[in-house]
């Protein structure tokens, strides 16, 4: 069985739900695919957190994340997952943030050396997919062997817990 690591970033407090609505979320939606991919295929489970806290206010945290990506800002992390050379699978999860990736996970792959090794890469968003997130991270990561990315939206995460654990057991088959 490959030896595999499931990466993520995402975010928790406010978020938008459909219908325009704010709710406050213990774990974002990221957060919650890569839990259950990590429960269907095993392996570590690594969490990309930046030092700085976003501002909770959902709507100023969404100015901030744009001001970051325009000044092309790389927020400092809290870790390296430690032992990413054994791994030779990494699911890569990752929400969109202005059609593209957040910066905190171009900080993180900027980092890391993924040379080698298999991304299965997961997005969440509210509509868009990853958009232009698959032709960054290609970009970065061009020694590594990168499948096709899979989208789902937000906020039906919560629910399609067995479809996506479907999913992750057909990455590594
Ligand atoms: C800063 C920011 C920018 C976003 N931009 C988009 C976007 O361009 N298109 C889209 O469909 N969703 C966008 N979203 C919604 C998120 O991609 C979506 O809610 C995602 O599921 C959040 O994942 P998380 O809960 O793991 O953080 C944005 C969210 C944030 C916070």
């Amino acid at each position: 069985m490959a030896n595999i690591i499931t990466i993520y970033f995402s975010m928790k407090g406010e978020t938008i739900a459909p219908g325009m609505k704010l709710v406050n979320l213990d774990k974002g939606h990221t957060a919650q695919a890569a839990e259950f991919i990590q429960e269907a295929v095993g392996g570590e489970l690594f969490e990309i957190e930046t030092v700085k806290t976003y501002n909770p206010d959902h709507f100023a945290m969404i100015q901030e994340a744009k001001e970051e990506i325009e000044k092309n800002e790389m927020p400092e992390l809290k870790r390296l997952p430690e032992n990413l050379e054994g791994k030779s699978v990494v699911f890569l999860g990752f929400p969109n943030w202005w059609n593209q990736l957040p910066m905190p996970v171009i900080s993180f792959l900027n980092k890391v050396d993924l040379s080698g090794k298999k991304i299965i890469p997961f997005n969440t968003s509210e509509g868009s997919g990853a958009g232009k997130g698959m032709n960054q991270l290609k970009k970065i990561c061009n020694k590594s062997e990168i499948a096709t990315v899979s989208e789902w939206k937000g906020s039906a995460v919560d629910a399609s817990e067995d479809k996506i654990k479907d999913w992750a057991r057909n990455q590594i088959k």
